[in-house]
């Protein structure tokens, strides 16, 4: 048989009003998140940086350190909150310097919250019962959250107790207390096999698996031993009955190749359907350069 080339797109979170990418280059980017500016490491700029010098010396904090996430450290040149409201359209939430570098959300994230909501919207347009959503390693729950007030009832899990906290925190600051979502601490993997075994099935899955993790009770995550078992179980988790299912998976910061990831993720997926797969990437505010941030695979049917 031929091999089939896949179209490979790049889906560029270009809907924000308050975060900006300002301007990249020499290993670092720089930022607006609400009225605050950022600089921080970015090993995939390795062009040439665009904006005036100036304006990268009046960030208001750079993180500094090396390329491995666990190390830096932030040095602010005034003060600043612990942390402040955003939105993204109208889903309000909270951003915060982090010890890991990042700031308590992941832009480039809104196309997969575009997404899921429109297949969300899609599918109570044609009517049934309340679509099931899960979103395993969760984190800041946006997606969580942008999946319930879509009208989806949410299981969101992640290994970190302090994370979920985070997470409630973005749902209260969200106005959606009442939205049905239960937070679970739990190992990803070992959530799915339970729920596979109780014969639980969702509609929707969403996962965002890091390099490295690890469970509550210290089991061990490895993206590249653990990833095909678990979207192959993710795979088996997903409804039987067609119309606007949905499986996302996104990986960041791995020696991954995009088609490697399809691949692994079609494979998984037992059922009909449409699949997308590529880059993520954020807009740069002045020019036509885009930043990659990870790659991603995702599937409807
Ligand atoms: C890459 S972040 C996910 C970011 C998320 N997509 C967001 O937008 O906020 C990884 C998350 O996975 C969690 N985690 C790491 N190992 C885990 C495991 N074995 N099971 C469940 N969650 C895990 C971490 O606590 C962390 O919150």
């Amino acid at each position: 048989m031929p091999a089939h080339a896949p179209d490979i797109r790049v889906l560029v979170a270009d809907d924000w009003a308050d975060y900006a990418l300002i301007d990249s280059g020499a290993g670092e980017k720089l930022e607006r998140v609400g009225p605050y500016h950022f600089v921080r490491p970015e090993p995939q700029a390795l062009w040439r940086r665009r904006a005036d010098p100036g304006l990268w010396a009046r960030a208001d904090a750079v993180f500094t350190g090396s390329d491995d996430e666990e190390a830096g450290r932030w040095r602010f040149s005034r003060p600043l909150p612990d942390e402040w409201p955003l939105r993204w359209g109208d889903l309000a939430f909270l951003s915060r310097p982090t010890p890991f570098r990042h700031l308590a959300f992941f832009p480039e994230h809104s196309v997969h919250w575009r997404f899921t909501e429109e297949r969300l919207r899609a599918r109570a347009r044609r009517g049934g019962g309340t679509p099931e959503v899960l979103n395993l390693f969760g984190y800041t729950g946006l997606a969580s959250l942008a999946a319930a007030r879509a009208g989806a009832r949410v299981t969101h899990v992640d290994a970190s107790k302090k994370a979920i906290g985070y997470a409630r925190a973005n749902q209260a600051a969200a106005n959606l207390s009442e939205a049905p979502i239960r937070w679970i601490v739990d190992d990803a993997h070992a959530f799915v096999q339970r729920e596979l075994r109780r014969g639980r099935r969702y509609d929707g899955i969403i996962l965002d698996p890091p390099k490295f993790g690890r469970g509550p009770d210290g089991e061990t995550w490895r993206l590249e031993e653990g990833l095909a078992a678990l979207l192959s179980d993710c795979g088996r988790l997903l409804h039987e009955e067609p119309g606007e299912r949905f499986m996302i998976a996104t990986i960041y910061a791995v020696r991954l190749s995009v088609l490697a990831l399809a691949q692994t993720a079609r494979e998984a997926v037992p059922h009909e359907g449409a699949w997308e797969i590529g880059e993520m990437a954020l807009p740069h505010q002045n020019d036509e350069r885009l930043l990659p941030t990870a790659i991603f695979a995702r599937w409807t049917g």
